[in-house]
């Protein structure tokens, strides 16, 4: 475990509430358009990867998905979705606190048909760090699985969180996955913060073959 890192998102989700963060939304409408275009039934099993206290956590459930995985490095990250979400809901999830570039969890995860990362890739600058994302996302997706990243474009910001970002597009992504993934669909999508400051993103759509 990166505990720097780990120290890090929790002092940043201790120190505001879940809907003033900079990556808030309040219905993660790009995500759920292509989880849309993805073939799977609801027993099938969906890992958010550094899920945060994303509500696409909240839509999944009510969706009626019964194998969802949430894995963040922040366990405050993680209780404050679970406060949102109530006992019950709560109850339906996995928990998973881990590190994508360190795991000892996450990697001992299989069959998983949607992996779905919103702004956590971008965040990977060393090349020892994504390849351990990589071998990691390879492990546990399911042949025929779809791969979701969202990450900050091109002409997106160069920072998030005080942290820098790589910035990414389509083919960049391509690349980085290999041969095995093909791109089914994405989009650049600009992303409204609370504060009304704009963020473009590149979004995603993969498929093992
Ligand atoms: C910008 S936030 C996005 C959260 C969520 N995906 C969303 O869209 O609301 C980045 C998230 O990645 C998590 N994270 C950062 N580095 C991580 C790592 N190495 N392993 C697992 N999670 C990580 C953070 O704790 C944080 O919740």
């Amino acid at each position: 475990m990166n505990e720097a890192m780990k120290k890090h998102w929790n002092r940043v989700y201790s120190s505001k509430e879940v809907n003033n963060l900079s990556w808030y939304e309040k219905t993660p409408e790009p995500s759920i358009k292509l989880l849309s275009r993805c073939h799977i039934n609801k027993d099938e099993s969906i890992l958010d990867v550094g899920a945060g206290a994303s509500t696409f956590i909240d839509y999944l459930i009510d969706q009626g998905f019964k194998n969802i995985i949430a894995a963040d490095i922040s366990e405050i990250a993680l209780n404050k979705l679970k406060e949102r979400l109530g006992k019950e809901k709560t109850s339906s999830v996995r928990w998973i606190v881990d590190d994508i570039t360190q795991p000892i969890h996450i990697n001992n995860l299989e069959d998983i048909a949607v992996w779905h990362d919103r702004a956590v890739l971008h965040f990977l600058l060393e090349e020892h760090q994504q390849r351990m994302y990589l071998s990691t996302l390879k492990k546990v997706i399911k042949k025929g699985g779809y791969v979701i990243i969202a990450a900050f474009s091109l002409k997106g910001a160069k920072k998030c969180s005080g942290l820098n970002v790589k910035n990414y597009d389509q083919n960049m992504l391509a690349e980085f996955l290999g041969e095995d993934f093909s791109l089914l669909e994405y989009f650049d999508y600009t992303y409204f913060m609370p504060s009304g400051e704009q963020r473009p993103y590149i979004y995603t759509l993969f498929q093992r073959s």
